[in-house]
């Protein structure tokens, strides 16, 4: 008698969890120092032939210390109809985002981690070596005749920049905002970005940051920023589906513009790094350039939000509070042939009115931003915060600010100048903690090969820097 074919077992494979498909995984870290696993998966499971299908039927497996568990769906892929974007409707085109998108909480303590047999970083309780960098993303912007040569690893480096900066071994990443920048299409005759993705979907997020950042993401858990770049109007919608730290929601996703008033302004939070230090997290990505009126509504959202900073930079035991955002407030913004512009004015109007020229809250001791492309370490005479911009991660860079500096020249009333330093190469910082038993950090900012340009020593609010004034490469 024939035997008859036995049933085969199930494959050992998860569909889901199929290496080829995950696009990306990596580990942030949010509010009250949650890590959460991310992962971005082109797998979308079959329907269930009866029953209802289970929303997290796309997602991979994670493992962590040996137990297998099934990542929530953060939002599913799909194509977001055009909204009104910061170019005009010629130039923009509908989001799409054919991934979806996997999170789950890490316990604390976590040992192990992983996801279609890609290890994930995990934080670690005192972190040594902080990875700063921003302004990442390779321009495309029409209205400022700006096209980048994305293909050209010179011209726009931050593919080399991330690996260069993964073989420092950090334990924690810091990006002050700008991931995304190919806004507009390549014109055919530019050779250096012909073909490059455009607009705001997953392709360009793809290739302005989670390819080229892959070594960095693989190699330590990241603390995000959100830069202008990432405002609603922009590459909002790629900020909450893959990057922001709370949970997805629709009236946040800047999907739609009428709740561009909510969407615009996530709230500030704190991440402690080990004992005695911790950043706090702030989102500026729509601040304007002029100083805000008291009754304009901005002003009020931003006051309340400092108000929250306040309370989180008077947290018992710390000696280092790092304020971090991506508009810098008392450093330089550089002007080609005249004096270089002042801090954010509109920060700077909020903040007087709650600390005068103090700015910043008691207890903040350091301020850490991008936006301007260049590196800027700033220490005060006055009792301000030392002030560094890391903004030269590989978007076209700033010039060089004049050196010496012309007299006079403050980045807000109020304040005095001790000393700057500052270069315009393109690079990233590596914060080292200081060994015990002094107390603060070491701010180093290195070239894309990995060059030492200058090592600044924190005592508190004060940055003694081995150089001064302009550093050449
Ligand atoms: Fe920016």
């Amino acid at each position: 008698m024939a035997t008859q074919p036995q049933p085969q077992p199930q494959p050992l494979g998860d569909a889901a969890s199929v290496s080829a498909n995950i696009q990306s995984a990596w580990v942030v870290l949010g509010e009250d120092n949650q890590a959460i696993a991310r992962a971005i998966t082109s797998y979308s499971a079959p329907l269930p032939a009866s029953g209802s299908a289970d929303p997290n039927a796309s997602c991979p497996l994670l493992t962590v210390d040996g137990k297998a568990s099934r990542m929530t769906l953060r939002v599913a892929a799909g194509t977001v109809p055009l909204r009104t974007t910061a170019s005009a409707p010629a130039d923009s085109k509908p989001s799409s985002f054919p991934v979806n998108v996997c999170e789950a909480k890490l316990p604390a303590g976590a040992a192990t981690a992983s996801v279609a047999g890609q290890k994930l970083p995990l934080p670690k309780a005192e972190p040594q070596r902080i990875l700063v960098l921003a302004d990442t993303g390779c321009r495309l912007k029409k209205a400022d005749n700006a096209y980048q040569p994305c293909s050209d690893g010179t011209a726009w480096p931050f593919a080399a920049l991330a690996t260069t900066a993964a073989g420092f071994n950090p334990d924690l990443v810091l990006h002050i905002g700008d991931y995304h920048y190919r806004e507009n299409a390549c014109p055919d005759d530019i050779a250096g970005c012909k073909g490059s993705p455009w607009g705001y979907g997953w392709d360009t997020w793809q290739a302005d940051l989670f390819k080229p950042a892959a070594p960095l993401l693989a190699k330590a858990p990241w603390i995000m920023v959100r830069g202008n770049h990432e405002e609603c109007a922009r590459a909002g919608q790629g900020w909450y589906r893959f990057l922001d730290t709370r949970p997805y929601a629709s009236a946040t996703s800047c999907d739609n513009p009428a709740d561009d008033n909510t969407a615009n302004y996530s709230e500030p939070y704190a991440v402690t790094l080990g004992s005695e230090s911790q950043v706090i997290v702030f989102d500026t990505a729509k601040v304007g350039k002029a100083a805000l009126k008291t009754t304009d509504a901005q002003f009020q959202v931003y006051r309340k939000q400092l108000q929250s900073v306040a309370a989180m930079a008077g947290k018992t035991g710390m000696s280092t509070t790092i304020f971090t955002n991506h508009h810098p407030i008392l450093a330089f913004a550089p002007v080609a042939g005249a004096n270089p512009a002042p801090g954010n004015l509109a920060m700077q109007s909020v903040m007087t009115d709650l600390n005068g020229t103090a700015y910043y809250p008691t207890g903040v001791q350091v301020a850490l931003h991008g936006h301007v492309h260049d590196f800027q370490a700033i220490n005060f005479a006055s009792t301000h915060p030392a002030t560094i911009v890391s903004g030269n991660g590989g978007d076209n860079l700033d010039v060089a600010l004049p050196d010496p500096l012309p007299a006079g020249i403050l980045p807000a009333p109020g304040t005095t100048l001790d000393k700057i330093t500052h270069h315009s190469s393109f690079g990233f910082m590596l914060m080292e903690r200081r060994a015990s038993p002094a107390k603060g950090w070491l701010f180093k900012s290195y070239t894309v090969a990995g060059k030492l340009l200058t090592t600044c020593t924190q005592t508190g609010s004060s940055l003694a820097c081995d150089k001064s004034g302009f550093v050449a490469p």
